[in-house]
């Protein structure tokens, strides 16, 4: 197969896994409506072309809490992510790190905090859930500082588990669940060795690591639904902030007023994230959302954004729509489930140069310079 674009890697993964992981990855919430707006409304935003400004010096680096990023992109958490290539956590911040980007590891991981932190030469920001259980909160963070995290990415959007349609038909969840794993890894035999044999345990470590047994994935779904705690509030957000001293990224927010709460919170950034319409079909794109969160809390913290973005023209999009940096969900998944860390580093690669391509005829210089003046104004 032939990656010429950063979206051959869906095709790619949707070949090499088997279909129960696939369509975990690749599904969203209810009939998927926001899930085909966030790329949908993403693709009409037009950037404006401007010529003969002298292009020959480009810089695509960018600082956010006091990290230097090569490319204003950071890999979103994503669960079960050591499911779509052996221990995927390590591979793909591995990429991330050589490639100086940051990578989020997500609480739901396969590869606990202890094992991907040492295979990297770069901080690593954690995400955090909010589980029932808030000896396990304690417990992670104390573990997240000790092993030098940085970033604390924080949650919110998922006090319950969205209705993913899809998992039921394909073997993530439903009926027969089992079999139809077994018999989908016989049928994607480089997928069964490569992760199935040789990337074992599979369990979800950060959550293994704190109960001292290993919490197995056989119900994986079912535990989202049972450990997730939905009586989630602000006054979680003062407890965690009494836990964690580094900057504090509050993550899927899709409305001004939320946004201005994070800021009265005292939030270091947020995502702008509807969870890449895993969570709520029927709620705006961050392409239709993000400006006027921009206009409400611009300068006062870092606006992160996701949900939609597929590639380097993409993040050139989000930037000019008032974001300072995007994550990527998705994008990164498919690129590790067909080619490991050397996928993802291609991936990060294609994106530099889709950016160079688009702020050289945005005549954009420097991050800085994309505005919403690089956009054609809507008639
Ligand atoms: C996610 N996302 C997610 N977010 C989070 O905070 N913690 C998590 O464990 C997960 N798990 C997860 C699994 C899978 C398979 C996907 C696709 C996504 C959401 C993720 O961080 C991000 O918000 C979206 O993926 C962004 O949308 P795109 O880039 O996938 O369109
Ligand atoms: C998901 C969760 C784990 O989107 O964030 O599947």
């Amino acid at each position: 197969m032939i990656i010429s674009s950063p979206n051959d890697y869906r095709a790619a993964a949707k070949a090499k896994l088997p279909p129960f992981l696939f369509h975990y990855i690749d599904g969203g919430a209810y009939a998927e409506q926001t899930l085909a707006n966030n790329t949908g409304d993403l693709n009409q935003v037009a950037l404006r072309q401007r010529v003969l400004k002298d292009m020959s010096a480009l810089s695509l680096n960018t600082e956010l809490f006091g990290e230097q990023l090569a490319l204003p992109v950071a890999l979103a958490p994503v669960g079960l992510t050591g499911m779509y290539a052996r221990r995927g956590e390590v591979q793909a911040a591995q990429a991330a790190a050589e490639c100086g980007v940051p990578f989020t590891l997500s609480t739901v991981s396969v590869c606990p905090i202890e094992e991907v932190v040492p295979a990297i030469n770069r901080p690593m920001w954690f995400q955090l859930y909010v589980l029932k259980d808030r000896g396990f909160m304690r417990n992670v963070l104390e573990r997240a500082k000790a092993a030098g995290v940085t970033t604390l990415v924080f949650t919110v959007d998922m006090p319950v588990p969205g209705a993913r349609y899809r998992d039921m038909h394909s073997g993530m969840s439903g009926p027969n669940a089992a079999i139809k794993r077994v018999a989908q890894a016989m049928l994607h035999p480089s997928w069964a060795l490569d992760v199935g044999v040789l990337g074992k345990p599979h369990d979800l470590g950060n959550i293994s690591h704190y109960r001292g047994e290993p919490t197995k994935l056989e119900d994986y779904i079912g535990w989202l639904g049972a450990n997730f705690d939905p009586s989630i509030s602000w006054q979680d957000l003062e407890w965690i902030r009494e836990f964690w001293d580094g900057p504090m990224v509050i993550k899927g927010i899709l409305d001004s007023e939320d946004a201005k709460d994070a800021v009265r919170f005292g939030a270091d950034g947020i995502v702008v994230s509807n969870h890449g319409g895993r969570q709520l079909d029927g709620v705006l794109s961050t392409a239709k959302v993000l400006p006027a969160i921009a206009d409400a809390v611009s300068g006062e913290l870092k606006i992160l954004v996701d949900s939609g973005v597929r590639s380097g023209l993409d993040v050139v999009r989000m930037l000019a729509l008032g974001a300072d940096c995007t994550l990527i969900g998705r994008s990164f998944v498919y690129a590790l489930a067909a080619q490991g860390k050397a996928g993802v580093a291609n991936l990060l690669d294609l994106y530099k140069k889709e950016m160079q391509v688009a702020m050289t005829l945005c005549g954009a210089k420097t991050i800085a310079d994309l505005s919403r003046d690089s956009l054609v104004a809507p008639e």
